[in-house]
């Protein structure tokens, strides 16, 4: 009975969207194809006079002062601009909340996917991603262009951190569970913040040297054959729209030379047809550019593949394509009928659907009250946890570890032991993060000042020159941030800076640990030879007081690597089931007390 009803209440929306697209014009319909970067608006009543259907934040596209209120009225401000036109279609706003709503000064950030991927634990993931929803909620967004499902093969890419892991399998499940958290369940509700799938598909098998936009591998050539594309890279997203994903984002790469953004089999025939997906594709972010050097032959031909919103965004450079082109290109292309009209409708209909089945015709407008969600002490100490759970111990020469909070002169060197930025990567605050300070959190430092008895205990030497004497020394050494194709890399040594501390380090002779802050794994066997422990605590976030936790024994070390870590360069990619497969240390391996 209870089936029966949901059946017949869906049915009357899905009635009601039907009726409401059918009395659209054409110059409305594309308008709610079209995905605007707030920044890039010429003027915010552009949303009214071009009946724009989204606006979306990028990575650092945030409101001049960056706190939550700001946001709330940052969206409400474009929200009343659609609410203006003709049929008042509300806008849905669309942001990268995909370690925290990690755009926000204040909000609480979570370690990258590849730290998560290595605690193996879908139900830490699902709470996170809902501790994320809460905080996106708090400040009115409604859609997050998260959970990455990328399968990372080569650790070059500089998007490894934004994988789970090399094994599809953890793929699927820890990115099932963080579209749960996301969307309140398996399928949408009232208030679920909209997930996004991505990105479609096999962005993390692309071939070394096949990169565009300039960069090494990042959007390159994927070149498997289907049934390994399927087994593989496709099974997240297959079970992604099992469990009620509503939207998935297409990915710059190409499969054996054609650019998914134009891939009509992969999108429409696969996705849609026979995977059933009912919610919308978007292009990533100037996705379609990349099809062909005619702009509107690559619209003609993404649109014709499937692609439902076209992220343009626009641009500040009056050479690059706004969105007053992309609409004029695209009606031009509706009215002499390069693109069905059929194809234009059923694109709005799975857009106007999902954006009923989330609330917005119901709530456009946002006044949330509880702005202290964002940064709240229970979304930080679950930011804590995670951050224990993540860290991987690769080396414990005569159990030297956990050490004692008392007793012992502990010696710190490096400047990632006191840098909130590097110990948060990427996509944090800005699109590329950044260092020092940039959003309140607890530094590695601090987290071992606040865990000894006494703080006179502990020395801090940033640069490692004069490293005092002392019982032990920690070297918190790793990768600065960066996002995407900028941080494709030919080689994953360690930095010259890093090897001078650690020489300097070794050269006093007094037991050591290090502790590595990166995005991947990297080149690291002298260097393990000689410390008397290693521990990867890849990209922790704000709580970085969690890795005290665990050095101190208050917590046991439990992460298991969930990427396979390379002897050299000459092994890359590595991943668990290659021939010959000899890494120094194995797909999860992880040592505990
Ligand atoms: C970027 C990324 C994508 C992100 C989008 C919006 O280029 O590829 O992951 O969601 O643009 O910021």
């Amino acid at each position: 009975m209870l089936v029966s009803i949901v059946h017949i209440v869906s049915c009357s929306a899905d009635n009601e969207i039907d009726r409401l697209v059918s009395s659209m014009t054409l110059d409305e319909k594309i308008g709610q194809m079209t995905q605007v970067d707030y920044r890039y608006l010429q003027d915010k009543t552009d949303i009214k006079k071009y009946f724009l259907g989204s606006i979306l934040s990028g990575g650092g596209s945030t409101p001049p002062t960056n706190q939550p209120a700001s946001w709330v009225n940052l969206y409400n401000g474009f929200q009343e601009q659609a609410l203006n036109t003709r049929l008042k279609i509300p806008l849905i706003y669309g942001i990268d909340a995909v370690h925290g709503h990690n755009n926000v000064v204040g909000a609480t950030i979570f370690p990258h996917n590849i730290g998560l991927g290595c605690t193996n634990d879908p139900e830490l993931v699902r709470k996170i991603s809902a501790a994320t929803a809460e905080e996106m909620r708090a400040t009115g967004l409604d859609w997050t262009f998260a959970p990455c499902l990328a399968v990372a093969q080569d650790e070059r890419w500089g998007r490894t951190y934004e994988s789970f892991s090399e094994n599809s399998d953890i793929v699927t499940s820890l990115g099932v569970a963080s579209v749960q958290g996301y969307q309140g369940g398996n399928s949408l509700k009232e208030n679920s913040i909209l997930a996004c799938a991505k990105h479609y598909v096999g962005d993390g098998n692309t071939v070394f040297g096949t990169g565009s936009n300039n960069y090494k591998i990042d959007r390159g050539d994927v070149v498997l054959d289907e049934k390994e594309l399927r087994d593989k890279y496709i099974k997240p997203f297959r079970e992604s729209i099992k469990n009620g994903v509503g939207s998935i984002m297409i990915s710059y790469n190409s499969w054996k030379g054609e650019k998914l953004h134009g891939h009509k089999y992969l999108i429409n025939d696969v996705l849609k047809n026979e995977l059933k997906f009912d919610g919308f594709v978007v292009s990533d972010w100037a996705g379609i550019n990349e099809i062909d050097s005619d702009y509107k032959t690559s619209i003609i031909e993404s649109i014709n593949a499937g692609i439902d919103m076209v992220m343009v965004p626009g641009s500040l450079n009056p050479d690059d394509h706004s969105y007053d082109d992309f609409i004029r290109l695209a009606v031009e292309a509706v009215q002499e009928g390069s693109i069905s009209m059929a194809r234009i409708t059923a694109a709005v209909t799975r857009i106007l659907k999902i954006k009923k089945k989330i609330g917005l015709f119901k709530r456009p407008l946002k006044s949330p009250k509880d702005f202290n969600l964002v940064g709240s002490n229970s979304h930080r100490e679950l930011a804590r946890e995670s951050v224990r759970k993540s860290a991987v111990l690769l080396k414990n020469e005569n159990n030297i570890l956990p050490l004692s909070k008392s007793g012992k002169k502990i010696a710190i060197v490096g400047e990632h032991a006191d840098n909130i930025g590097y110990q948060c990567g990427g996509w944090t605050i800005t699109w590329q993060g950044g260092s020092d300070d940039i959003t309140p959190g607890i530094s590695i430092l601090d987290g071992f000042k606040l865990a000894v008895r006494d703080t006179n205990d502990i020395i801090f030497s940033k640069d490692g020159k004069n490293i005092p004497d002392a019982d032990m020394i920690i070297a918190v050494i790793g990768e600065k941030p960066y996002s995407e194709g900028w941080g494709d890399r030919e080689s994953l040594d360690l930095s010259k800076e890093d090897k001078k501390i650690l020489k300097r380090v070794n050269e006093k002779n007094i037991p050591y640990l290090i502790i590595l802050i990166s995005g991947r794994p990297m080149l690291i066997e002298d260097e393990i030879k000689d410390c008397d422990a290693f521990i990867a605590v890849w990209l922790p976030g704000t709580e970085g007081a969690g890795i005290a936790d665990v050095i101190f024994g208050d917590y046991k070390p439990t992460g298991k690597l969930s990427m396979s870590w390379p002897k050299s360069m000459k092994q890359i990619p590595i991943n668990i089931g290659d021939k010959d497969y000899d890494p120094l240390f194995s797909f999860g391996y992880g040592l505990t007390y």
